[in-house]
């Protein structure tokens, strides 16, 4: 049975979740100022292609395990005028040569990586000294008793939604891996339910 939602559901499922406007509202929020090289870990079916400022982008590298996934970025790739590579692999080894990254977009994928300790100390490697990762995650609230709660219905919630967590604290993550915060702005994306709706959105620099 979870076979057959992993093979059939879960990447359309993705994409639908993925595309609702409390998402993109915040996406938005952080996708135009990428610039130059961009890595995107985790770039699902491709949703923030279309919000890459052209003017300033010169090349987009995806990185995504998920070939369902992959497969529907690609198709969004051809609808964008800069050239996308996406490599259909985990982040948390990446192909990469180190300081040659100007941007790494992370966008509701801090949640759902693994080892995401390893994947950001990667993004850490290949960013240029000056260069950003800029993020839009959702993750642990700060309120003790909405984060006790992510922390009881984390293993269900990751079995039925493809690996994500929710009791992630990304500013925590970041700093553990090198990185200074720019910006880290903490808000409820919407007033119920709390649990899934904690956001982290900003800009950190390795340090
Ligand atoms: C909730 S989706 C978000 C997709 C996209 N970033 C967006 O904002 O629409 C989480 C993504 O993380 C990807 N993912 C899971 N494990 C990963 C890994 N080890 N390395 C890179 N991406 C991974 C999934 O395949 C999925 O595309």
């Amino acid at each position: 049975m979870t076979n057959i939602y992993e093979k059939l559901l879960l990447a359309p499922l993705t994409d639908i979740v993925c595309s609702l406007p409390v998402l993109s509202r915040n996406r938005r929020k952080v996708v135009p100022g990428a610039e130059g090289l961009i890595l995107e870990p985790g770039i699902g079916s491709g949703l923030n292609l279309q919000y890459y400022d052209p003017q300033r982008v010169r090349q987009v590298i995806g990185v995504d395990p998920s070939g369902d996934l992959v497969r529907l970025a690609r198709k969004r790739a051809q609808e964008v005028p800069f050239p996308v590579e996406i490599l259909e692999r985990s982040a948390e080894e990446l192909p990469i040569e180190d300081a040659s990254v100007d941007t790494v977009v992370l966008t509701f994928t801090g949640c759902s990586i693994p080892d995401v300790t390893k994947a950001l100390s990667e993004f850490r490697r290949v960013l240029k000294p000056g260069g950003r990762l800029l993020f839009c995650e959702h993750g642990r609230s700060h309120e003790h008793r909405v984060a006790r709660f992510q922390d009881l219905a984390n293993p269900v919630w990751r079995s039925l939604a493809g690996g994500c967590h929710l009791n992630r604290d990304i500013e925590s993550l970041l700093r553990q891996a090198g990185f200074g915060l720019e910006r880290c702005d903490r808000f409820y994306a919407m007033a119920r339910p709390r649990f899934i709706s904690y956001m982290y959105v900003g800009s950190a620099i390795p340090r």
